[in-house]
């Protein structure tokens, strides 16, 4: 299959590069630097048809800046440097890179840009870019040539035959005709054929799963989200009934969310095992604040209880994962900043002797929905919001209670049908614009209210709603005030125990998107 590589230089927007190629139906890898395959044959087949240099926190002329060779690759395929990478290429093959008197960050428009270069096909005069650069270039490689200057960039641009480097960010929302610049690099000069499709990779995935796994059995943990849904449901094509699913219900779902969720996977023909095991793990919480201490015991236990569970099934050789790209390029993070820490279960007994089959490991999470449509699997289960594995666990302050609990459902209830139930002004419902939201109970802070003629001496509720694309940064939506009046309205006269609502304003960071 041909491939993009992007050699990921630690810049934050090295994910971005990766999703916008895989927009354009091309498949990508993203990989360290100094990662580059070593495989002669990826090259000469073709499967290899580009690459891209990311940018980097580092400026090239940093002791610790990192460092490619080249010619493992420059001369072979065609090449693009953004931001860092123009500079390396500038740097290594000859050119200047020096400190800018200031940083140049943000809008930047192309002032002159050479339309005959198919780099810039399509591109309007004064297109808008977006910099981000300590360094800049100030002179480039011999036998290269400029091909877009900004006011302040002369070196905005260059190349020479099917080496490119930029100094803005096509990647980036900001940069207008970023897309475009894309698509003129992957499919014009690199030659991608554009077959990396939800269709295709359903059809190469279900017959890869089939090779692998022949007639073994494997056993998945559902979470009700996204994406171990998929990854079950792709693999249940694959081997059917030899594909046992457990869905752990902790006690600390949603409002009914753990008989919907079964009823949904069995609608989808899954071999689906529900445990309840809500008694355990509220006796193992009693009396527990700390929220660490109770991440820890809910882990604890929901090992012990999918453990229980999948010991029963004797002949099981392999463990069925949903893990998705972002989480394994995220453990591979070069700089080694931990920007995240992942909530993943793990642990199983050794003795159980599993092999992991992780058929979404390739798929950025807009790619799972795609691909959850493709196997026709119901819209509100592939746009269902982010939900913590804890559950509401880390949206309770203080020690958890089933009657906290459920206070905490039924608001939580009212919040979440009136966002899917009210439609913007744009057509689009407050669900779908929203990447999460939820309830959070404050069940250590009580305040004076007055209901009828009575004083009440209750809790108050947060609500919160974020913007997102991928949970590692976000934005507290900005939910209409007629919404907001109506949902606050309801809570506090349907909810017994709740006499005041409040709204998060918080972005991540210096938050996060959940309380605890
Ligand atoms: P934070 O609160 O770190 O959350 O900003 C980022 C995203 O991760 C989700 N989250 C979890 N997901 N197990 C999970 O599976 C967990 O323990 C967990 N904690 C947070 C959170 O809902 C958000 O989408």
């Amino acid at each position: 299959m041909q491939k993009i590589i992007i050699l990921d230089f630690g810049s934050q927007t090295t994910q971005l590069i990766g999703r916008r190629v895989r927009e354009l139906d091309t498949f990508c890898e993203i990989l360290p630097y100094n990662k580059f395959p070593t495989v002669e044959a990826d090259l000469q087949s073709g499967s290899i048809i580009g690459v891209i240099l990311s940018g980097s926190p580092y400026s090239v002329h940093d002791p610790e800046a990192f460092q490619v060779d080249l010619s493992q690759f420059v001369g072979r395929v065609p090449v693009l440097g953004i931001c860092y990478g123009a500079q390396f290429i500038s740097h290594t093959l000859g050119g200047r890179v020096e400190k800018a008197d200031s940083r140049e960050y943000g809008r930047a428009h192309l002032e002159t840009i050479d339309l005959d270069t198919p780099l810039f096909r399509g591109f309007e005069k004064g297109s808008q870019v977006w910099m981000s650069h300590g360094d800049t270039i100030t002179a480039i490689p011999d036998g290269f040539k400029v091909i877009g200057s900004t006011k302040d960039v002369k070196n905005a641009a260059f190349c020479k035959s099917s080496i490119f480097a930029v100094q803005f960010h096509p990647e980036v929302y900001h940069t207008a005709q970023g897309k475009q610049l894309l698509k003129n690099f992957v499919v014009d000069i690199c030659g991608s054929r554009q077959e990396w499709s939800a269709a295709s990779f359903v059809d190469t995935t279900v017959k890869e799963l089939k090779e692998q796994l022949g007639q073994d059995r494997v056993i998945l943990g559902l979470s009700g989200g996204v994406d171990s849904s998929v990854a079950a449901v792709l693999l249940n094509r694959a081997i059917g009934d030899r594909l046992t699913c457990i869905f752990v219900d902790h006690g600390m779902l949603r409002k009914n969310e753990f008989q919907q969720v079964m009823d949904d996977y069995r609608g989808l023909g899954l071999n689906v095992i529900g445990v309840d095991a809500s008694e355990k793990f509220f006796a193992d919480l009693a009396g527990v604040s700390d929220p660490e201490q109770k991440r820890k015991i809910i882990g604890r236990d929901f090992i012990e209880v999918f453990n229980d569970e999948a010991k029963k099934i004797k002949d099981a050789k392999w463990l069925g994962q949903g893990t998705i790209y972002p989480d394994r390029i995220e453990s591979l993070n070069i700089t080694g900043k931990v920007i995240k820490s992942h909530h993943n279960v793990g642990g199983l007994p050794k003795e159980m002797n599993l092999q992991l089959c992780e058929p979404l490991k390739w798929l950025f999470k807009d790619e799972v929905r795609r691909v959850g449509r493709q196997l026709g699997m119901p819209e509100h289960l592939i746009t269902r919001h982010p939900f913590p594995g804890p559950g509401l666990a880390v949206r309770i302050l203080g020690d958890i209670t089933p009657e906290k609990v459920h206070i905490l459902q039924e608001a939580d209830d009212i919040y979440i049908r009136g966002l899917r139930e009210y439609v913007d002004t744009d057509g689009e419902t407050l669900y779908n614009k929203v990447w999460q939201a939820g309830v959070i109970l404050l069940s250590t802070v009580r305040s004076v209210g007055v209901m009828g003629d009575e004083r009440t001496y209750e809790h108050p509720v947060a609500l919160r709603a974020v913007t997102s694309t991928d949970a590692m940064t976000a934005d507290w939506a900005h939910l209409p005030y007629d919404f907001m009046a109506r949902v606050s309205n309801e809570i506090i006269n349907k909810v017994r125990g709740v006499n005041r609502v409040c709204y998060d304003i918080s972005s991540k960071p210096p938050a996060t998107i959940e309380w605890e």
